[in-house]
């Protein structure tokens, strides 16, 4: 049987044969506990050591920045938990947006528990946060600030940057989760302005269970696990040397080849909604339409249920859904609920997502499958 076309790039990535062949001497032969001080400790320790300076070669910031996780969502727990309760004397307000992923955003609900206010800030029709409602959220209680880079629904890119300018200089830490737009889009710690940014492996086709946590240099020395040492006194525990060594390639190739991936992730996306708008009628896209990801396309299909579609499409296309049909009614995301994307709309909303492995041939196939799925499914 032939699979069908893998259009979910943001939900995970395959591995890159690259990232394969780097992880392989580590699977077979390369055992040994980097901690170790004799011969088999050497060759692991080197490679974790080489990994992070691949990872910062990406992030354009110093190795001793970047400290390994287990993925997205550790790296998102441990910024607000770790560096914002360590905060906690100086103040107790976190700002974030409506449309984080639930890494931020379910952290933020467990940290009110504990204290701590939080303001979640809306975003417009276009999933653009406005930096001016970050600066009208501020207060003298203010102690962290965590927006996401880039959304992995509807791909729009907030504005980092803007928002460091605003607070520079009033010991704010600003954190921003960066999963979907490293490797896809510049992701330098130098040019956003943050102190804190989140990278998940599985994102840029290193395995899944791995990511980072780049740490400003004189941001503070959380420790977020305590034990033997390891990750600079930070999180201890025997490093995941196969993992990390997968990341550090992926990172290399990410920043080998950024501006070519772009490209390509971006005329397979254009070749896609370009597609479904020339021939079907009553379907609109969402996102910005400048600031945005070059890889994601979320489409709504009026009056349809994107559970259908998707049913209809399986076994020609892999997407996923905006909205999730339950028995007696459509979970609609939160992300497009914040966007204030009209229900009728919202409960039909795909997303596709290309990817650099994503060729021309996959486009035309999936779109054929989707337009006459769509046209079945639609009462004439
Ligand atoms: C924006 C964003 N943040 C965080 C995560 C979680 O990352 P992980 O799956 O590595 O825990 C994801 C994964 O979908 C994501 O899209």
């Amino acid at each position: 049987m032939t699979r069908p076309i893998y259009l979910d790039y943001n939900g995970t990535t395959p591995h890159a044969p690259e990232v394969i062949e780097a992880i392989r001497p580590f699977l077979e032969q390369e055992f040994g506990n980097p901690s170790s001080s004799h011969w088999y400790g050497i060759r692991p320790r080197q490679a974790v050591e080489a990994a992070r300076r691949q990872v910062a070669g990406l992030l354009g910031c110093h190795a001793d920045e970047v400290l390994f996780t287990s993925g997205g969502t550790e790296s998102n727990n441990q910024a607000l938990k770790s560096f914002g309760g360590a905060r906690y004397g100086q103040g107790n307000h976190i700002i974030t947006t409506a449309v984080e992923h639930p890494a931020i955003l379910e952290v933020c609900r467990a940290l009110q528990r504990y204290g701590f206010e939080v303001t979640i800030l809306p975003v417009d029709g276009s999933g653009l946060l406005d930096p001016q409602s970050v600066a009208a959220a501020l207060t003298p209680k203010t102690i962290m600030i965590s927006v996401m880079h880039a959304n992995n629904e509807v791909g729009t890119i907030q504005p980092v940057a803007e928002i460091a300018d605003l607070i520079r200089g009033r010991g704010i830490l600003l954190h921003t989760d960066a999963a979907q737009s490293v490797g896809k889009i510049a992701t330098r710690v130098d040019e956003l302005g943050v102190d804190l940014l989140t990278v998940a492996g599985h994102k840029l086709y290193a395995p899944k269970g791995i990511g980072a946590l780049y740490i400003r240099r004189g941001s503070g020395r959380e420790v977020f696990c305590h034990g033997a040492g390891q990750e600079m006194g930070l999180r201890a525990g025997t490093e995941n040397v196969l993992e990390i060594v997968g990341l550090g390639r992926a990172c290399e190739l990410a920043t080998e080849r950024l501006a070519e991936t772009g490209a390509h992730l971006q005329a397979m996306r254009d070749r896609l909604e370009q597609g479904l708008l020339a021939s079907l009628p009553d379907i609109r896209i969402n996102g910005h339409r400048q600031k945005r990801l070059p890889n994601t396309c979320s489409v709504s299909f009026r009056g349809l249920e994107a559970n259908r579609i998707l049913e209809e499409i399986g076994l020609e296309v892999a997407a996923s859904a905006g909205a999730a049909c339950h028995a007696d009614h459509v979970q609609i995301s939160h992300v497009l609920e914040a966007m204030q994307i009209p229900p009728d709309w919202a409960k039909g909303t795909l997303r596709f997502t290309t990817g650099r492995m994503t060729t021309t041939d996959d486009i035309d196939h999936a779109l054929q499958a989707i337009i006459s799925a769509v046209r079945r499914l639609r009462p004439s």
